[in-house]
């Protein structure tokens, strides 16, 4: 059995719907004033699912795609974890659907199911496996996390916070990304802020207002123990200095811009020496606001944000491009953020002492947990530049396809009709699915869910055929 150090993310992959419509568009389209989506909430486009994809289709192709390239044999994978808060059946879960795939090379012996808290759900399957790995449990094999959610909200100011996507990690020992499991701090809470109660629909009920307080609120406090932990254990300070990336739940990248700031006026509060004596200076006038208040001054808000912007656009920006360019997706998407920034500065993340990247994941309800990882060069292929190249950014964003909103709201009207019904084919149309692709084809009378995959590039698919239809 190999050694347990450095257990993190060995590999990964993302998968988002080819289909995607323009934020200006949007904002066009809904008649709202310019600005208002791109600036506004600071999103450029948003990926959805057309009516043959759903989070299913999205993560057997994730997972089929990391496991072919990195060439990993389903039988060394012993843990597999779902993170989703998409729900389509109220009790198989994903990952029974997910199945399919190790069933064929004999591996039924994976531990593990979905977990669900809005978009936590994969922070807690993530954490499951990482646990796994470090626990007595551990029999050596691969854990595997996957994280598949399509965020569609019913018309009004939210539904241009939607999006589409799936990831999938790879998770075991002397990995390029490893988890400092000692600073992990979380909050957990009852809030209605966001939640899901009507089961007919697959639209949130949500008080936005209220989401984007108890988002920072949960942020102050996790940052705080987060702090506080490490201050225990390495006898000095922590400051946003102590790590080079921090990276966000996006459901907006306004949010984002928002939490750092909030960070940078958290350390302020702390008298931390990182902070500069201009920043200082502006930053005094909010100092006596309680708590309460400081979540609610616009000017607080504005004046941190002006002091951080330029740690901002060094340590959060690069971490932006796909939750921009592919708008919330929920579990999918605080992991859609971190391979931003591998993407991005694979090529400089790498230093002797190892550079640090803290995360924050935040799910409605609430859950929500800060965490820190470390970053080393590893070993081909599970290295930091091989992990940035397969995951094939740029290639899958250039390879979309741009609908108009008018198609986008009929897709959604559409997927309202279906959701939860049964006695339905899909159109199958593949053409702007990617070769290798696995789509719905049709729900027979008993709610079964039936796939298929769009035959790879000069050859067959693979593991798609008789995929519970007995083909
Ligand atoms: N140009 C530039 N900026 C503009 C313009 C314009 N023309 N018009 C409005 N804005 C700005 C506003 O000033 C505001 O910015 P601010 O936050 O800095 O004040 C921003 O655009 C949003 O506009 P609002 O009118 O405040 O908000 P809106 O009613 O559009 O709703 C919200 C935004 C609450 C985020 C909504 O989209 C929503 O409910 N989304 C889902 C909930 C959500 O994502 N919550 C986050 C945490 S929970 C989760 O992850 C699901």
């Amino acid at each position: 059995m190999a050694g347990r150090n450095d257990v993190g993310i060995l590999a990964m992959d993302i998968y988002f719907p080819p289909t995607c419509v323009q934020q200006e568009a949007l904002e066009a389209h809904d008649g709202v004033s310019k600005g208002k989506y791109t600036i506004g909430l600071g999103q450029d486009c948003m990926a959805f699912c057309s009516e043959v994809e759903d989070v299913i289709s999205m993560s057997l192709t994730v997972v089929n795609s990391l496991l072919k390239k990195y060439n990993i044999d389903p039988k060394l994978i012993g843990r597999l974890e779902v993170g989703s808060e998409t729900v389509i059946d109220k009790s198989k879960s994903i990952k029974t659907w997910l199945m399919q795939i190790f069933e064929k090379s004999g591996n039924t012996d994976i531990e593990g199911v979905d977990s669900s808290n809005a978009c936590y759900g994969g922070t807690a399957a993530l954490l499951n496996c990482v646990n796994w790995v470090e626990s007595n449990s551990w029999d050596g094999r691969y854990g595997l996390v996957v994280c598949t959610d399509s965020a569609v909200y019913a018309e009004g100011p939210a539904r241009p916070t939607g999006g589409a996507a799936a990831i999938a990690m790879l998770i075991g020992p002397n990995a390029p990304i490893s988890f400092e499991s000692k600073y992990r701090a979380s909050h957990m809470a009852h809030v209605y802020d966001f939640y899901k109660p009507d089961l007919a629909s697959e639209y949130p009920v949500v008080d936005g207002k209220l989401s984007q307080t108890c988002y920072l609120m949960a942020l102050d406090s996790c940052y705080r123990q987060f702090c506080n932990k490490y201050e225990k254990i390495v006898g000095k300070q922590f400051s946003i200095s102590d790590a080079e990336y921090f990276v966000f739940h996006s459901p907006y990248n306004k949010l984002v811009q928002k939490s750092f700031a909030r960070l940078y006026y958290n350390d302020f509060m702390r008298n931390c020496s990182s902070i500069d004596d201009d920043a200082k200076e502006k930053l005094q006038p909010f100092s006596n606001l309680t708590g309460e208040e400081s979540y609610q001054s616009r000017d607080l808000e504005k004046a941190s944000q002006q002091v951080a912007k330029h740690l901002y656009d060094i340590k959060v920006q690069p971490s932006t491009l796909l939750p921009k360019q592919i708008g919330n997706m929920y579990t999918a998407s605080l992991y859609a953020a971190l391979a931003s920034v591998l993407y991005n500065k694979h090529d400089s993340l790498v230093s002797p002492d190892g550079q640090r990247i803290v995360m924050f994941s935040y799910g409605s309800g609430l859950t929500s947990t800060m965490f820190s990882l470390r970053l080393n060069n590893g070993q081909h292929p599970f290295s930091l530049s091989n992990i940035a190249s397969v995951l094939g950014v740029t290639e899958k964003l250039q390879s979309r396809h741009e609908t108009l909103p008018e198609k986008f709201i009929d897709t959604l009207k559409l997927m309202e009709h279906r959701y939860g019904a049964k006695d339905f084919e899909t159109s199958r149309d593949t053409s702007l699915l990617p070769p290798g692709t696995f789509y719905l084809t049709h729900v027979d009378s008993m709610y079964r869910r039936f796939y298929d995959q769009k035959p790879v590039e000069g050859g067959k698919a693979k593991c798609c055929n008789g995929f519970a239809n007995g083909h």
